[in-house]
């Protein structure tokens, strides 16, 4: 009785992990932005790659080489370098791999603002558990409409 006891909430412990997502640190969206840093300081390949990315280590690094806080979430990015761990971001925004995206496309030449596809993720103190919007293809074709831009199926089914 005790081991199915045991066993039971092992189960419920790692089916329950499989939900949120957990960021190796408790990275401050609102502290970074709020100071002017660009959303292409971290996110570097945003205006010329169809992918956004999310930031090495050594981004931190330039900035967080030394303390410049107290902050014991700020001493993990030193910490993770000692012991030469990468930081593992986990994206939460995923489209499935029959449509093309592209952040040049939207970014780099239609200039169009983060927040209407990503929410208010500037506001953010801690790391989202999931994306705080998820586009769906309805959302995409309305946007298509309200700018004139493509709507035939072959561009984003290639
Ligand atoms: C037109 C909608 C749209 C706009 C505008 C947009 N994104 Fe995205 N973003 C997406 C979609 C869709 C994905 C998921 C792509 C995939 O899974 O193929 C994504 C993924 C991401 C990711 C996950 C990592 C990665 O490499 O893809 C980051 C970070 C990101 N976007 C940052 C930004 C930033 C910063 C801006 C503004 C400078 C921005 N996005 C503007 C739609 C958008
Ligand atoms: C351009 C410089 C710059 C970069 C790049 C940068 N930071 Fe910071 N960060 C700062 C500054 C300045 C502070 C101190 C803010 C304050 O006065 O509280 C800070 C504070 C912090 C703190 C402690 C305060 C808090 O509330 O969380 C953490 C943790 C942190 N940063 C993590 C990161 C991580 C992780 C990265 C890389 C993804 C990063 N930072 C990239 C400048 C930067
Ligand atoms: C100092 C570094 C830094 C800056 C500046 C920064 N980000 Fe991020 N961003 C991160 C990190 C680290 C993560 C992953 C952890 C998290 O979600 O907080 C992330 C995650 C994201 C995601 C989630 C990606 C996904 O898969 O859905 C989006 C969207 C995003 N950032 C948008 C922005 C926007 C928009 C700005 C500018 C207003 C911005 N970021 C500025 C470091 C940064
Ligand atoms: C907020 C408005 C907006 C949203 C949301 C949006 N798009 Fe777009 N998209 C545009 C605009 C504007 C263009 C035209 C850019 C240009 O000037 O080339 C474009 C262009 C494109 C292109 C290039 C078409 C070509 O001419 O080759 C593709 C592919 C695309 N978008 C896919 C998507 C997908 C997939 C989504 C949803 C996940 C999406 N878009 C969401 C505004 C948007
Ligand atoms: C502007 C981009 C865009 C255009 C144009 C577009 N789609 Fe999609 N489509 C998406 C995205 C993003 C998804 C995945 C998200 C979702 O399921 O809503 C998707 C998903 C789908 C799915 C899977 C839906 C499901 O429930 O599994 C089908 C089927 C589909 N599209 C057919 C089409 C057809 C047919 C056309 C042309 C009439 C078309 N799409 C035009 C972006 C687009």
């Amino acid at each position: 009785m005790k081991r199915f006891v045991v066993i039971v909430s092992i189960v419920i412990f790692v089916s329950g992990c499989g939900e949120t997502v957990r960021q190796p640190i408790k990275f401050n969206h609102k502290k970074h932005v709020d100071m002017g840093i660009g959303c292409d300081t971290c996110h570097i390949y945003v205006k010329e790659q169809p992918f956004a990315g999310l930031p090495k280590i050594e981004i931190c690094l330039g900035c967080h080489e030394a303390p410049i806080t107290k902050s014991a979430e700020e001493e993990k990015i030193r910490d993770f370098k000692k012991r030469d761990i990468e930081l593992r971001w986990t994206k939460l925004t995923n489209l499935p791999d029959y449509v093309y995206f592209s952040h040049r496309r939207h970014v780099g030449i239609a200039k169009l603002d983060c927040k209407g596809c990503h929410g208010d993720i500037a506001e953010m103190p801690v790391p989202p558990e999931r994306a705080l919007v998820s586009l769906k293809m309805g959302d995409c074709i309305d946007c298509h409409r309200k700018k004139k831009a493509k709507t035939d199926c072959i561009y984003c089914h290639r």
